[in-house]
């Protein structure tokens, strides 16, 4: 329970309606997609300037209490998630447009601008915000920019961080920065504006960013191709990406589709089953280019990798096909899967592949795993789907397992044991996998310059 006194000098500072009090509001702000963890934040309060989150970080190092910022809560790894009494700062009101550049094609936004509406602006101007993904309907620019987000298209454009040139940041501290300022070349020491970035909220709140925008993608084709086995998945890609500039190259299981064709509705892509899918995007950058891809997917069948594939004819078509990979995570959300977002470089996938499809078979036989991924990029979704006879407890322990063993293989293969979920609550036990002890080290002094009484989303990404 929040002092009167902290109440009233919030109350001060944003107006007493932008500060919610209100069991259901604490509920609501103060979990993620994860639903993992109950919500019990002190108090939400709603800033509209960044000189309001100012006095709110300050206020907070007075009073010592912690902060958890938040965005549009679809974070999969409990990074926003308020379990300890924390303020929860959210930007749901700093959500507007401050500035179209159509000379430098860069536009400022307030970080609580959904992701979408950017895409939309981005549009109508003739352009294009390439970061995309299926929560771009709700999630925030401030929270992707926090985790760095991914989506179906980094083959092509590059994760969140490419498309920054510009933040304003209250830090910890309660300083306001300007980091990069839009530009294109800057050369002067350390990138501040890239520590911010990924950094899941530790370091202090973003509240503005400019974002570059680019041309519009060509049209497109879409093709789904059925494969029997991960070594095949991966030679479709080494064959696909030699010759043609891919878009998306993603995979599924037929266990994944499955589940999607029954509780979405969506059509089968062809009737011969395969064990994965995968489907692959490309610009009509040239009029050969869908010849090309036909000569190919005959080149696959030939090669025998391909067993039966389709190609889109028409916008439509392409989105339906689109569909039956974008619907499967909330598809499989009504079993409670524990997710793993791991990655390796697209050169070693092929054998990865095959040693974590052998340890989760041998070791854990008896849970339904899902397999789908951004495999164009590295990086895999392994869902461990709750068995009905297990309590979400007794399945986490056993999932904890499941990680761990998993981390071990990341190790050996120099991979990520999180590609672009970040890793919050849920994978911060698992950080050593990936990053030495001496970096280890290096993140929590970068944390304390920045935020020096550790106020900031405390208990995420490492503990202090
Ligand atoms: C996806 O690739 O569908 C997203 O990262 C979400 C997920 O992994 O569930
Ligand atoms: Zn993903």
């Amino acid at each position: 329970m929040l002092p009167q006194p902290i109440i009233e000098q919030l109350f001060a500072i944003v107006g007493q309606s932008s500060v919610l009090l209100e069991t259901e509001d604490l509920q609501r702000f103060g979990v993620d997609h994860t639903s993992l963890w109950l919500a019990a934040p002190c108090a939400v309060v709603l800033p509209s300037t960044v000189e309001e989150v100012q006095s709110i970080l300050r206020l907070a190092n007075q009073s010592n209490l912690a902060i958890v910022p938040s965005g549009g809560r679809t974070g999969l790894s409990g990074g926003a998630v308020a379990k300890d009494g924390e303020l929860v700062v959210a930007l749901d009101r700093m959500n507007q447009l401050i500035e179209f550049n159509p000379m430098d094609r860069s536009v400022t936004v307030g970080a609580g601008m959904i992701t979408g509406q950017l895409q939309e602006f981005a549009e109508q101007q003739g352009l294009f915000y390439p970061v995309d993904f299926a929560s771009s309907g709700s999630s925030q620019i401030g929270g992707n920019i926090a985790t760095n987000a991914g989506g179906i298209k980094v083959i092509k454009y590059g994760m969140t961080r490419n498309w920054v040139v510009g933040l304003k940041v209250v830090n910890g501290a309660g300083d306001i920065l300007e980091l990069n300022k839009g530009l294109a070349k800057n050369n002067t020491g350390y990138d501040l504006r890239h520590l911010f970035i990924g950094s899941e909220g530790t370091l202090g709140l973003i509240c503005e960013a400019t974002i570059q925008l680019t041309r519009p993608p060509l049209e497109s084709s879409v093709m789904v191709l059925g494969v029997e086995n991960f070594t095949e998945i991966v030679e479709v890609l080494n064959c696909f990406s030699r010759d043609l500039d891919l878009s998306a190259f993603e995979f599924f299981s037929q266990q994944a589709l499955d589940k999607v064709v029954a509780h979405r509705g969506h059509r089968v892509p062809f009737q011969t089953q395969a064990a994965f899918y995968a489907l692959l995007e490309f610009e009509h950058s040239s009029p050969e280019v869908v010849d090309k891809a036909m000569e190919l997917f005959q080149l696959c069948v030939d090669r025998g990798w391909v067993t039966d594939g389709v190609i889109s004819q028409s916008l439509t078509q392409a989105q339906s096909l689109w569909k039956l990979r974008e619907d499967i995570s909330e598809t499989l959300w009504q079993w409670q899967p524990y997710k793993n977002d791991i990655s390796v470089r697209t050169s070693r996938m092929a054998d990865f592949l095959l040693e974590v499809e052998q340890l989760v078979v041998e070791r854990y036989p008896d849970f339904e795993i899902i397999w789908y991924g951004h495999i164009g990029d590295g990086n895999l979704h392994l869902n461990i789907l709750k068995p009905e006879v297990l309590s979400v407890d007794q399945f986490h322990s056993k999932c904890v397992n499941v990680s761990a063993e998993i981390g071990q293989l990341l190790a050996k293969y120099d991979g990520s044991i999180s590609a672009e979920h970040g890793v919050g609550l849920l994978k911060k036990d698992y950080l050593h996998y990936s990053r030495s002890p001496v970096e280890m080290d290096m993140m929590r002094s970068i944390k304390r310059a920045f935020d020096p009484q550790g106020i900031m989303n405390p208990g995420k990404l490492f503990d202090c």
